[in-house]
């Protein structure tokens, strides 16, 4: 089965992309997209050091373009999944009423890696140990999928 999944941080420029980018890689059969909650970083491509990290992985992100959430992305996507509880409350807070869409968080898929969020990149500047929880919490993800 094919699912609409969308990847969703503050910026749009390190970890929703990561995500994005790792999990089309991994399931390339799904729909997916990612987006910021926040407006600043809308049409540039995921940060540089991010970029570099991934690529180091052989996960390409330089075709992704930022944007922000909208509310129109509880009825294009089937899955919503937020980085971090901020993330999370930022995204409820825009739920139309009746819609019933589920937002998690990513690292709910990586029970066992000791993570409640994805810290920011951005700011601890440890790209590696982000890709490392968002590779990990995307193959739960896309074994809760097949199953
Ligand atoms: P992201 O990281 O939410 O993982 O894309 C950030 C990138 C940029 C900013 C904040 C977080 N910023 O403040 O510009």
């Amino acid at each position: 089965m094919t699912h609409r999944i969308l990847f969703v941080c503050l910026g749009n420029i390190c970890r929703s992309p990561a995500a994005e980018g790792v999990f089309r890689a991994r399931a390339p059969h799904h729909a997916t997209d990612s987006a910021g909650t926040a407006g600043w970083h809308i049409g540039k491509p995921p940060y540089g050091p991010m970029q570099s990290a991934a690529k180091a992985r052989d996960i390409k992100l330089d075709d992704l373009r930022a944007r922000q959430f909208v509310v129109e992305d509880f009825e294009r996507f089937d899955l919503i999944l937020g980085m971090d509880a901020e993330n999370i409350a930022n995204i409820e807070a825009l739920r139309p009423i009746g819609n019933q869409t589920p937002v998690r968080l990513l690292t709910d898929f990586a029970p066992n890696a000791g993570a409640d969020h994805v810290p920011d990149p951005y700011y601890t500047r440890d790209f590696d140990g982000a890709l490392d929880l968002i590779e990990t919490a995307v193959e739960g993800l896309a074994t809760h999928l097949e199953g």
